[in-house]
């Protein structure tokens, strides 16, 4: 994915998410039941995009350090929330330094990510949380249905070719880097979604 491909998309990006399908709404719920916010977090959203992801972690905490990391500028402009701290970066050469944070989220992020650099950017996301730090990915599982093969074509459409890992692929990809304690499960309100947590 090049940087050009979610500037082009940024103007409608929130829209489609919120009113043409449930992306956000199943990534809410999810992060509502799944992820637990500990006291004095320093979370970074890696691919934050339009800052949806950190205004539902705002929700969740007051006053903690969110940062929203992201490749197109376009989306970051997006944010509206002061409180979220934006940077533009690209995942896999992260401007940031080693153990900075305890939390790091990815929605819908790797699989914007060519297959080749997907370990990279989890190494990076290893490399700069903190002992103990967690991971926390939301990614879409495409089980060859109808409706999952229109959603591919429409985002290559919209952004380029995706590269999803499989729910298998994924625990591989995560442990390979040096993370333990990996859980990888499907929501089962939202089957097409699979959650990968871990800790450094
Ligand atoms: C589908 S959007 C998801 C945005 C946000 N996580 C959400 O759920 O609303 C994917 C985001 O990943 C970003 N992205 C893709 N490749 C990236 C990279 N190498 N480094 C940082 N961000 C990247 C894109 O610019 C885009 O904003």
């Amino acid at each position: 994915m090049t940087r050009a491909s979610f500037d082009k998309t940024a103007m409608l990006y929130n829209f489609v998410e919120k009113h043409i399908w449930e992306d956000y709404s199943s990534a809410c719920d999810i992060i509502n039941e799944y992820l637990t916010l500990e006291p004095e977090e320093k979370i970074i959203d890696v691919g934050g995009g339009t800052g949806l992801i950190g205004k539902v972690l705002r929700s969740k905490k007051q006053n903690d350090d969110i940062m929203v990391i992201d490749l197109s500028r376009s989306m970051l402009q997006k944010v509206k929330d002061p409180t979220l701290s934006v940077v533009q970066g690209d995942v896999t050469t992260f401007p940031l330094k080693d153990e900075t944070f305890t939390l790091a989220i990815l929605v819908n992020t790797l699989h914007h990510i060519y297959e080749t650099k997907q370990q990279v950017a989890l190494r990076e996301v290893f490399r700069i949380l903190k002992k103990q730090g967690r991971i926390f990915i939301i990614e879409i599982w495409h089980p060859n249905t109808f409706l999952s093969d229109l959603f591919i074509k429409i985002e290559k459409i919209l952004v380029g070719k995706t590269h999803h890992l499989t729910a298998d692929k994924m625990q591989l990809a995560i442990q390979d880097v040096g993370f333990h304690e990996i859980k990888v499960f499907f929501p089962k309100k939202y089957p097409y979604r699979y959650v990968t947590t871990a800790i450094k």
